[in-house]
């Protein structure tokens, strides 16, 4: 009851007036915190420094954001929320139906990121119309990322199909590399899922399946088929992947250990910063069967109710994420392509020109998907029930046919 009280007192602070002094620094939670992570993070760092904030750091470490996310909504339970927060998809929705979020319609209005920003990512970025984050980038989660030497040596060439996948895999079993690269934690295991989806009934299938949550594609023999695939593609780990986190897979293929890792492109974010180059050490492609297709993954940064004396730094941030150059300079560390489609693509790698004219095909086609695993397809109760049905199957094994029913009623329950 007083943390709700709490909670109410904050929400109503944000444009409210107060004769307090602006604090020039802004507290920023956030989970990047690998080495490519990091790197990109700095570039924010500095941009906010030079606009005369001190960056007060709240990292939370942990792949994916669940800690982050735990260690948030005990903060905003303690009444204590931070002036700015990373933030995924229905995530945002969820802070901003609780009215605890900032309104940064001023600004947006203003610097027109309507005119910018994919809808995809509106749908998010805004509540009932208003802006309540600002997107930094636009992930993509249906990425393989392979050692180019060990594909030289083995003659590998990128996989078209699922079976070529498994065919190199099996190559680089016999050669002793270890085929697949994986972190073993939910989001990592999700993470493969959204491919899997994708691969086995293509786009308008994850769209029925995943987003629009249909309960007979959920049960369906075109769902079986993606637990198929997981279930081989759990064939390709080693013994050690439980609990591994996803950047020690990464450099695991960047050390030549492992052949390939299915990752969301901040593992190129790890390989730029071990000073690796895409098609000379590093290969980048979709996922078998995905190309053409883009899930989507975009950070946000939401700024909580706090008080009136943080509102200027709060919206300083929020347009910092947005200008044109930081976008640029920021996505090129973090693997990612920028949030804004004005942004443009000369100064990207391969893998980066390659994701944002697939993006703009994908636009086209209702191919630009929310990524399940990272909160843009589902409500998060209906996340986290499907994301233990994956996980239990992936580690445990068992009956495709049985988990796509389990698939189905877990959305059921917890719709
Ligand atoms: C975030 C990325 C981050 C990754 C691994 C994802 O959920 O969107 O920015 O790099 O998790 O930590």
């Amino acid at each position: 009851m007083r943390a709700k009280l709490l909670t109410i007192l904050i929400a109503g602070c944000f444009g409210a007036g107060s004769a307090m002094a602006a604090e020039k620094s802004v507290e920023v939670v956030h989970w990047w915190t690998s080495g490519g992570e990091a790197a990109a993070l700095q570039v924010l760092k500095d941009d906010m420094q030079k606009r005369g904030y001190t960056w007060k750091d709240s990292p939370v470490a942990g792949g994916g954001g669940d800690q982050a996310r735990t260690v948030l909504r005990a903060r905003v339970a303690a009444g204590n929320p931070p002036d700015a927060m990373q933030m995924l998809g229905f995530i945002i929705t969820g802070y901003a139906e609780e009215g605890l979020l900032g309104d940064l319609s001023g600004v947006a209005n203003k610097e027109g990121w309507d005119k910018v920003v994919p809808a995809p990512l509106q749908k998010f970025a805004k509540y009932k119309g208003h802006w309540v984050a600002s997107p930094v980038n636009i992930h993509r989660t249906n990425w393989i990322w392979a050692n180019k030497k060990i594909f030289d040596e083995l003659k590998i060439t990128p996989p078209k199909t699922f079976d070529e996948l498994l065919a190199a895999a099996d190559k680089l079993k016999k050669a002793g590399y270890i085929p697949l690269a994986h972190g073993g934690q939910p989001w990592q295991d999700a993470t493969i899922f959204d491919s899997a989806v994708l691969s086995a009934g293509g786009p308008a299938f994850y769209q029925k399946a995943i987003i629009d949550m249909d309960k007979d594609a959920l049960s369906s023999k075109t769902m079986e088929k993606a637990f198929e695939q997981m279930q081989k593609l759990h064939g390709l780990l080693d013994p050690n992947y439980p609990n591994r986190d996803w950047n020690l897979a990464t450099a695991m293929v960047i050390n030549g250990k492992a052949g390939m890792q299915i990752m969301g492109d901040w593992a190129k974010g790890e390989f730029l910063k071990a000073g690796k180059k895409p098609n000379v050490d590093f290969y980048c492609f979709q996922y078998p069967g995905t190309e053409g297709s883009f899930t989507f993954n975009a950070d946000q940064f939401a700024m909580f109710k706090v008080g009136k004396e943080q509102e200027t730094g709060q919206l300083t941030l929020a347009s910092a994420i947005m200008d044109k150059n930081f976008q640029e300079a920021f996505n090129l560390a973090k693997g990612s392509i920028p949030a804004r489609t004005d942004v443009a693509n000369t100064k990207f790698d391969d893998c980066g020109k390659k994701s944002m004219a697939d993006l703009k095909v994908a636009m086209g086609k209702n191919a630009m998907l929310g990524s399940f695993a990272h909160g843009h397809a589902v409500p998060e109760a209906v996340k986290g029930a499907m994301i233990d049905v994956v996980t239990n199957f992936f580690n445990k094994g068992g009956s495709p046919a049985e988990a796509a029913k389990q698939l189905a009623a877990a959305v059921k329950n917890a719709k």
